[in-house]
């Protein structure tokens, strides 16, 4: 396993994703151009405020997009080199989702069956690919599977039904279940929102280990900064379907380019920091119907000039960092001149 970031190989690359919702009210351009990669045993953090696409984005890659018709409409994501959009349902069903490709859902409940136990919840992925050969092996498997999310007494608890468990309990059986096929990608919705401190740093510290050993990539979506910098090697921040900053998550904490990254960095709380309120980004996302026809953050932007409310930015990169911002773009032109 390689350590150096920059040798290891591109497991995951999305290039301008869009992914609309066609509605009886019209067409919601939940993902709209994202761009953004994940390296062999990397996590990469998608950030961004509630309904930005960020969940969308994860349903994407597994193909699960809700059933109200939402479907990909341009770009392609390219897993070990495979654009998994080209596949059939029956590969993608067979080889790819829930094996290759796993997801912690947002809301760990809806992804557990109260009616079934634990043992067998997290041993269906396994059995559904055909993992293991026999019943013992795959006992073995789920136990091993739930030890080491530190599930206590798994044995004694192998038949306990989900009400039996704590919320977070429940939530690292999620976990559990996404990592039994040993995927290659693993997209983690929040994945430790309803954990205490102690079992965060835990699930973090599991995941780090399986990924040194086996090279998966994660992508890690958060609202929350704070995790992202602790956990994330980089960070995709996403405004309104759009991604407007990648790369090196230190280098966007310490030099935050566009304006939105900033605002979202000024508004994490510092303990011990005396101040009389708490800076909170005014305004609201716009429509993501009939959004602006340039940069989607002008309306809210404290910077904008006047081409930033005529023409979307281009997503451009100065050595990995990458940034959609005609601040940005108009500093490139002054450097050249
Ligand atoms: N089932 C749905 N029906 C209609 N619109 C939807 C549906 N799911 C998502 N959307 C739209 O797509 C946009 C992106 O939603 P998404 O769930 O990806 O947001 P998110 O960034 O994951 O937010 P959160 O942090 O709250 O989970 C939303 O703003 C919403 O307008
Ligand atoms: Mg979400």
């Amino acid at each position: 396993m390689k350590t150096n970031s920059q040798a290891a190989k591109t497991l995951l690359q999305i290039s301008n994703l869009k992914t609309h919702l066609f509605l009886s009210r019209g067409v919601v351009k939940a993902v709209d151009g994202v761009t953004f990669d994940v390296r062999e045993g990397e996590t990469v953090g998608l950030v961004g405020e509630s309904g930005s696409g960020k969940s969308m984005t994860g349903l994407s890659i597994l193909r699960l997009l809700p059933n109200i018709g939402a479907r990909v409409v341009d770009g392609s994501i390219t897993i070990d080199g495979v654009n998994i959009l080209d596949l059939s349902e029956k590969e993608m069903a067979g080889e790819w989702r829930g094996r290759r490709i796993s997801m912690v859902s947002q809301d760990p409940l809806t992804s557990l069956n109260p009616l079934f136990t634990f043992g067998d919840q997290v041993g269906a992925p396994p059995r559904y690919h055909n993992l293991t050969s026999s019943r013992s092996e795959l006992r073995a498997a789920v136990i091993d599977g739930l030890k080491r999310v530190s599930i206590p007494a798994v044995e004694d608890r192998f038949d306990a039904y989900p009400h039996q468990f704590s919320g977070g309990q429940r939530q690292r059986v999620v976990s559990a279940m996404a990592l039994a096929c040993s995927p290659r990608l693993m997209i983690a919705d929040e994945p430790t929102s309803s954990l205490d401190v102690t079992i965060q740093v835990q699930m973090i510290d599991l995941y780090r280990r399986i990924q040194e050993g086996t090279g998966l990539g994660i992508i890690l979506i958060t609202h929350d900064l704070g995790t992202a910098a602790s956990i994330c090697k980089r960070i995709a921040v996403m405004y309104a379907g759009r991604i407007v900053e990648f790369g090196d998550v230190r280098t966007i904490f310490n030099n935050p380019r566009h304006p939105y990254t900033q605002a979202l960095i000024n508004s994490i709380p510092h303990l011990g920091q005396k101040k009389k309120r708490l800076y909170a980004l005014p305004g609201q996302p716009p429509s993501f119907i009939d959004p602006p026809t340039g940069c989607r953050f002008a309306p809210r932007c404290t910077k904008k000039m006047t081409i930033c409310e005529t023409y979307p930015p281009d997503f451009i990169s100065k050595t990995g960092h990458r940034t959609a911002c005609w601040l940005e773009e108009t500093k490139e032109q002054g450097n050249a001149a």
